[in-house]
């Protein structure tokens, strides 16, 4: 069952219309907040988007899909987004800061799963810009990642990858997303 969920939590870039209500982003938080934290430090804050005018604002300051020459239209732009800051005096090195943006990134992804939607994590994006439209407070915040969330009309398919190419593609007549992954065999290096 949790095979199915890891499997199932892709990086999906095309959605519906349908929205986000905050109770669910709010219910994403909720499972960042249970994530691991550096010396339990917990510097992450997060900026809940489902309005529509501004998803709008914020999609063009937003870059997907960098390997291949395909963008989602803005009829198909993400309907919410978490944009994920840390607090500009945290202790944490930036090793781990990063980590504890992974986890609670992921976290936040599997329960949108769970919840019946998808997601791209989006390192990508203009972060005065984002910033500004968001009103964030950059004397007390650092913009870090922008989570982009919707109902999925991609279908995502994860192929067997090899170390001289790990390209996704996209058939854009289908909207489906092709992503090798490595087979276990090449990630494990020793077994004692
Ligand atoms: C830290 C991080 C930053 C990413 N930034 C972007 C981005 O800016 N735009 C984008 O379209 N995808 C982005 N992705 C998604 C990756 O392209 C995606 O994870 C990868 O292609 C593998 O696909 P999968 O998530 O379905 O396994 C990012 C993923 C991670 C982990």
């Amino acid at each position: 069952m949790l095979d199915n969920l890891f499997t199932k939590t892709r990086s999906h870039r095309s959605f519906d219309s349908t929205k986000i209500g905050f109770e669910n982003l709010e219910s994403m938080v909720n499972a960042a907040r249970f994530g691991g934290s550096a010396r339990n430090s917990q510097t992450l804050r997060f900026t809940l988007v489902n309005s529509e005018s501004l998803c709008q604002k914020i999609f063009p300051h937003t870059a997907w899909a960098g390997a291949i020459p395909w963008s989602p239209t803005s009829e198909e732009s993400p309907r919410a987004y978490i944009l994920v800051s840390s607090l500009k005096d945290s202790p944490l090195s930036p090793i781990s800061l990063g980590i504890d943006i992974g986890i609670a990134s992921q976290n936040i992804l599997l329960k949108a799963t769970d919840l019946g939607f998808g997601g791209c994590l989006i390192a990508s994006f203009n972060k005065a810009d984002v910033s500004n439209t968001l009103d964030l407070d950059l004397e007390i915040y650092v913009p870090q990642l922008l989570i982009a969330l919707g109902k999925s009309t991609d279908k995502v398919i994860i192929t067997e990858g090899n170390v001289t190419n790990l390209k996704y593609h996209r058939d854009v007549h289908t909207s489906t997303h092709y992503v090798p992954k490595l087979p276990l065999s090449t990630l494990i290096l020793k077994k004692f």
